[in-house]
């Protein structure tokens, strides 16, 4: 754990600090990641003292309580800290950041030996990611346990390459964050698509299906007379719709998520990855879609400057 210090306000204005992140793991419980703050300091402390010895990784966390306390403690003083928490058992997990130099953060993560295997540690990586990124880490740097499969599994499925194997039991994983700035954050209109699909609150859910099939897209935007959004209507809900006689509007979500124009992209990808939605409408202060973003279109944006950047001479 090095020496090498966050600027603190850099840290303040992280997506993280400035919002925590909410999920539903595997489970259906809801869990939030946020930063760790004084108030939790003691309910971590506990989640490493229930930890049993076979929870030993990479050689850490201490055997002897009193050890291990001190351990933690360092942890709390050195590191970038994120907790996931919820609400009938407090702290669940505990995800950190150790700065090696001004590119490099060393990354630990750690869960209650009974959440795990449930998406969190994956969510976890997620937004320690994000948060090195935001505070111009180029590179994470970790040690892994040869045996520790369902770590080497996270991190590799968040994009963590193996870049040596010291031929004993441990495995050394680097993910570059360079690859994030390569991949462009940009204001969603610019990605968005501007002809939007949409059906009257008066069409039935037969007309919408055809209009899904015929068009090929996931998702339809419920428009009231006003040509405001009143629902989103998914290929999900017309399977779990029972009857094509039925009001589209009455089997639409109505709780729809939404953005505005100027929203980034990297939130979108954010918002498909925490709710599972396949698209986003776009709305004007009137609440009229303006677009409509899924996320091909996002993937279409970062192929196009991935390919750029690859095309000798630009
Ligand atoms: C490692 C750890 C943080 C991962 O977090 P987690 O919440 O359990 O992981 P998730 O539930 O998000 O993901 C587990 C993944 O491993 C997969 N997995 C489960 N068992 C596996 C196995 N034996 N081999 C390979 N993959 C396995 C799961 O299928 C899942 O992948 P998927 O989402 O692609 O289906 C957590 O298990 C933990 O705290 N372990 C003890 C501490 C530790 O080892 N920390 C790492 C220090 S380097």
């Amino acid at each position: 754990m090095g020496a090498f210090r966050i600027d603190l306000s850099q840290l303040a204005q992280t997506a993280i600090h400035r919002k925590p992140y909410a999920f539903i793991d595997k489970r259906g419980t809801a869990i939030a990641i946020k930063p760790l703050h004084e108030d939790r300091c003691d309910q971590l402390v506990q989640m490493y003292l229930a930890f049993q010895a076979r929870d030993q990784f990479s050689g850490l966390p201490p055997i002897r309580a009193e050890e291990r306390v001190r351990w933690v403690d360092r942890m709390i003083r050195d590191g970038v800290n994120l907790i996931a928490f919820c609400f009938d058992s407090g702290v669940i997990g505990h995800g950190a950041l150790f700065p090696m130099d001004a590119q490099t953060c060393e990354l630990l993560i750690a869960l209650d030996e009974h959440r795990r295997n449930v998406g969190i540690g994956t969510q976890l990586t997620r937004a320690l990611l994000q948060l090195a990124h935001e505070l111009d880490f180029e590179r994470i740097w970790l040690n892994v346990d040869r045996s520790n499969r369902i770590a080497q599994h996270v991190y590799a499925k968040n994009g963590f390459r193996c870049v040596a194997r010291d031929g004993h039991d441990e495995i050394e994983m680097v993910a570059d964050l360079t690859h994030f700035s390569r991949l462009a954050d940009v204001a969603v209109d610019e990605v968005m698509t501007t002809d939007v699909i949409s059906i009257p609150e008066t069409a039935t859910c037969r007309e919408a299906l055809a209009l899904i099939v015929r068009e090929r897209i996931g998702a339809l935007p419920v428009l009231d007379t006003g040509r405001r959004v009143v629902g989103i209507l998914s290929e999900t809900d017309l399977l779990d719709a029972g009857s094509l006689d039925l009001l589209a509007k009455d089997v639409a979500t109505k709780q729809v998520v939404s953005v505005r124009r100027d929203c980034r992209s990297s939130k979108i990808v954010r918002l498909f990855q925490s709710r599972k939605m396949r698209c986003i409408p776009v709305l004007d202060d009137e609440g009229r879609p303006v677009g409509i973003v899924g996320r091909r279109d996002i993937l279409a944006r970062y192929a196009r400057d991935l390919l750029a950047a690859e095309t000798p001479g630009r």
